[in-house]
C-alpha cells in the first residue's frame, strides 16, 4: 500500500468530490493521504477533513505565496490548530522565487514557522523553488530549531544540493514530475538514501503520465511509484514498502493505522 505524503484535496478542483476520491483509494493501492495546508483557510480545512476521515492526516502552515498576508494572530491560530492529534507537521512552508512574491516576507514567515514547529516538536514540510542558496543559508542559521525532521517536498533540485543539505538528513518526496518526458530524475532519486525517500501527488497539480491533462488525485500515485521503481531498478512492491515506512516514520504515525 502507498501513502500520498502531500495532497491538496481541498483545492476547489477536488473538494466537491472528496468522498468519491477516497472511495477509490483501496483499488488504487492508496492507504492514506496527508492533507497539506497552504494558508489559514486550507490549514483549518485540513484539520476538519482529518477529523472527518480516518485515513487523512493534516499538516498546517503558510506557503510562501501567502507570506505577505500572515499575521502574528495567524501564527497563534496555527499553534492552536497543531494541538489537534491528527496534525502531524508544519507545512507547507518555504521559499519560492519563481514568481514575484516579496522575498523578505517569505524569509521572515519561514523562520517564524520553523520556530513554531520546534516549539510544537513537529517536523516541517518545505516547499522550495528557485531559492536554493537562501534556503541553505536559513536552514544553516536556524539548524538548532530543526530537531523533529524535515521534508523537501516535490524535490526539483540537483544532486549537488542533496549533498549540501545532508547536514539536516532531510527526507525527499518526488511526485508526478518524475514521470514527465524530458525530465529524467533518476540520478537525483538515486542520490537520496533509501530510508529518506517518499512519494506524493501534490494533487490537483502535477498529474503523472499517462494521465496528463486530467486533474490529479491520490488515485494516480501508483504511476509515481512505478516510475520510481524503474529509476531505482527495484520492484514496485519495494518502492511501496520503503516509501510507506519512511512516510510513517517522518510523520510519526503508527504502522497499526494502515
Ligand atoms: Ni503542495
Amino acid at each position: 500500500m502507498l501513502i500520498d505524503s502531500h495532497a491538496h484535496l481541498l483545492d476547489e478542483r477536488l473538494a466537491t468530490n472528496i468522498p468519491q476520491i477516497l472511495a477509490e483509494y483501496p483499488q488504487n493501492d492508496v492507504a492514506m493521504s496527508i492533507e497539506i495546508g497552504c494558508d489559514m483557510q486550507s490549514s483549518i480545512g485540513a484539520v476538519e477533513l482529518s477529523k472527518k476521515y480516518k485515513n487523512i492526516y493534516a499538516v498546517v502552515g503558510c506557503h510562501p505565496f501567502c507570506a505577505e498576508q500572515i499575521t502574528d494572530n495567524d501564527l497563534q491560530t496555527l499553534f492552536e490548530l497543531a494541538q489537534n492529534e491528527k496534525v502531524v507537521a508544519i507545512g507547507e512552508i518555504g521559499l519560492d522565487y519563481h514568481y514575484d512574491y516579496d522575498k523578505t516576507a517569505q524569509k521572515s514567515v519561514l523562520i517564524k514557522q520553523i520556530k513554531l514547529a520546534d516549539q510544537l516538536k513537529l517536523p516541517i514540510v518545505i516547499h522550495l523553488r528557485d531559492a536554493y542558496q537562501d534556503m541553505e543559508n536559513i536552514l544553516t542559521e536556524y539548524k538548532s530549531y530543526i530537531n523533529n525532521g524535515i521534508l523537501l517536498h516535490c524535490y526539483s533540485g540537483s544532486k549537488e544540493m542533496i549533498d549540501r543539505f545532508s547536514f539536516l538528513d532531510p527526507y525527499y518526496a518526488f511526485g508526478g514530475s518524475i514521470t514527465f518526458k524530458n525530465n529524467n530524475r533518476a540520478e537525483v532519486i538515486r542520490a537520496v538514501k533509501k530510508d529518506r525517500l517518499m512519494i506524493e501527488t501534490d494533487c490537483p497539480y502535477l498529474t503523472p503520465v499517462p494521465h496528463r491533462g486530467e486533474i490529479n488525485t491520490p488515485n494516480f500515485l501508483k504511476f509515481v511509484a512505478e516510475r520510481m521503481a524503474l529509476d531505482l531498478n527495484i520492484s514496485y512492491e519495494e518502492v511501496a514498502k520503503v516509501t510507506t515506512e519512511n512516510t510513517l516514520r517522518f510523520y510519526r504515525l503508527n504502522k497499526e493505522i494502515l
